[in-house]
């Protein structure tokens, strides 16, 4: 399929996105100013998105490193089968209160992967952030601790979300609906 000449419906755009990260930023300040923050964020995806959040945090001593994760089998379905291609650089996280970000929940599969990966780290404790979550497409439990917007079963680019890897630095989100522009 050519997006270009299909039509993109905006789902988020700039100005809804910024005040929900300003929400986000407020609720995990809160949580976490008497805390020892260190975010681990999931490449490629969560780029764009926890590069804003973060600069909504304020807590200057909080910590980022990231993961990236990769599936096997088409990029946009996720199997199951969850592998770490480059792991956080950090060796003792034992002293830390760890939050996973990531750019959305989809089948939980990497979620749920990564949760297990930092878990036998012994973090002094262990949440989760995702800009979206899409509860209806779940192949294992999984309920994030902290979430942007609960959508229905649509596939999503720009803001970091990707389409065969391109379209992640469009700055808000988008839909592509099946008719031609
Ligand atoms: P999971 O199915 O929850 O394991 O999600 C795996 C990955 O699939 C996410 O981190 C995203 O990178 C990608 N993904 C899931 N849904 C979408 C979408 O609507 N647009 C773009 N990427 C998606
Ligand atoms: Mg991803």
């Amino acid at each position: 399929m050519n997006i270009e000449e299909r039509k993109w419906e905006i789902m988020f755009d700039e100005n809804a996105i910024d005040s929900k990260l300003t929400e986000l930023g407020n609720m995990i300040k809160n949580d976490y100013k008497d805390k020892n923050l260190l975010i681990i964020a999931l490449l490629k995806g969560s780029f764009i998105f926890c590069a804003d959040l973060v600069r909504k945090i304020d807590i200057k001593t909080l910590r980022v490193n990231f993961m990236t994760t990769s599936s096997y089998g088409h990029e946009e379905v996720s199997s199951g089968r969850v592998k770490v291609q480059s792991d956080i650089t950090i060796s003792d996280i034992t002293d830390y209160d760890v939050l996973i970000v990531d750019d959305i929940a989809d089948t939980a599969n990497t979620m749920n992967f990564v949760l297990n990966h930092i878990k036998a780290k012994n973090p002094k404790s262990l949440k989760t952030c995702v800009l979206l979550d899409k509860p209806s497409r779940r192949e294992v439990e999984f309920k994030p601790d902290y979430c942007g917007y609960t959508i229905e079963d649509k596939f999503v680019v720009g803001y970091g979300f990707d389409f065969h890897d391109k379209y992640r630095n469009v700055p808000y989100i988008f839909n592509v609906t099946n008719e031609l522009r």
